[in-house]
């Protein structure tokens, strides 16, 4: 693979992505072929953050791959109660397991682990920022349900601010060709500016709408996804967003008949339990898929891992990243990478805020 380690989507060549989705059909085909795989490696999974499917489908993954699993889903049972450093523990676990799956409420911190893992790091989720496994389960599901990654107008509803499967995800079907988004949220709750730079350079039309029964005929997939509570710093502002789109059979009986439903889940109250009868409804499917697409994925970053040296030394800039959610605000000795995007402007390399110089 293009890169060791699976921050971002980015860190695959379009070529890798589409064998990664043809290898997970063809697992999904012959299990058997697969079964033996991964014997005699190790995956850790880290979740500092709640999990049901990520941390489970990474599990089973390497499970039915022939690999073994290590690691926590609480860090109060670890000695990260202790007050461990991200790069004690990183540095540590690296040293037991092949390849490490990291799940972190802060953004930015799978890049970070990266800096001091010999082994490959995978980004299961980091705080509002990506999601990358989500978007290749996602894109899986749409491979196989729609047939195409092509060509498609796509409504994202919903938290599309705090959602890091909706900026994974945009991220990714922006690279395919003739793809459009309609983004239908609140003015609060839009996406951040980084993506729409990214919808604006690729070339991607894109279209902000306020009611999800007015975009609803023109879409060929709509991905759901939940208000981020946990990403709230005031509960009265939550209240106020949630409940504002729900998905109904009223509402879905404006939809093409060929529309495909995604949501990466958990559901709270944005889509109606009848709506799960519907045909068109892949969220639950969409979970199975992405067992498969980790199991192809842990297979083709353990094949050839990237030799990378390490540690490694950064040259390390004066400035602080200015978002408070940013991994650097919590373990200060990370070094300060950032990147020129123009004017006195600098793109955090953890979590792509920007801070001005
Ligand atoms: N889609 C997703 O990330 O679900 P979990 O939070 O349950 O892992």
């Amino acid at each position: 693979m293009k890169s060791k380690h699976l921050i971002d989507l980015e860190n695959l060549s379009i070529e890798e992505l589409m064998e990664i989705i043809r290898l997970a059909n063809d697992i999904m085909k012959k299990p058997e072929d697969y079964a033996e795989v991964c014997r005699g490696k190790i995956l850790a999974t880290l979740f500092y953050e709640p999990s049901t499917r990520t941390q489970m489908s990474f599990k089973t993954a390497m499970l039915r791959l022939g690999g073994s699993i290590i690691g926590f889903d609480n860090p109060q049972n670890s000695s990260v109660s202790k007050g461990e450093s991200l790069k004690d523990t990183i540095t540590v676990v690296g040293g037991y397991a092949d390849i490490i799956a990291i799940r972190h409420s802060l953004e930015g911190t799978a890049q970070a682990a990266s800096l001091y893992s010999a082994a490959p790091v995978i980004n299961a989720g980091d705080g509002g920022h990506l999601h990358p496994t989500q978007t290749l389960t996602d894109v899986v599901t749409l491979y196989n349900e729609k047939g195409t990654l092509d060509n498609m107008c796509i409504g994202l509803c919903g938290d599309l601010k705090n959602g890091r499967t909706v900026h994974s995800l945009i991220k990714t079907l922006s690279h395919f060709k003739g793809n459009s988004f309609v983004l239908i949220s609140t003015p609060e709750l839009t996406v951040p500016q980084y993506i729409k730079d990214i919808m604006n350079s690729s070339g991607c039309k894109y279209r902000e709408a306020s009611s999800l029964a007015e975009a609803m005929p023109m879409l060929d997939m709509l991905y759901m996804t939940r208000i981020q509570r946990e990403r709230f710093k005031d509960q009265e502002e939550y209240e106020k967003q949630k409940g504002v789109f729900v998905l109904d059979r009223e509402k879905l009986s404006l939809a093409k008949r060929d529309m495909k439903i995604l949501h990466p889940l958990p559901r709270v109250d944005e889509i109606t339990e009848d709506v799960d009868y519907d045909d068109r409804s892949k969220y639950f499917i969409q979970t199975v898929y992405g067992m498969y697409a980790r199991m192809a994925l842990i297979m083709k970053m353990l094949e050839k891992p990237e030799s990378e040296p390490y540690p490694r030394r950064f040259d390390t800039h004066n400035v602080r990243c200015s978002n408070p959610n940013c991994i650097t605000t919590t373990e200060p000795y990370l070094p300060k990478l950032f990147k020129p995007v123009g004017g006195d402007m600098l793109l955090c390399k953890y979590c792509e805020g920007r801070t001005l110089i």
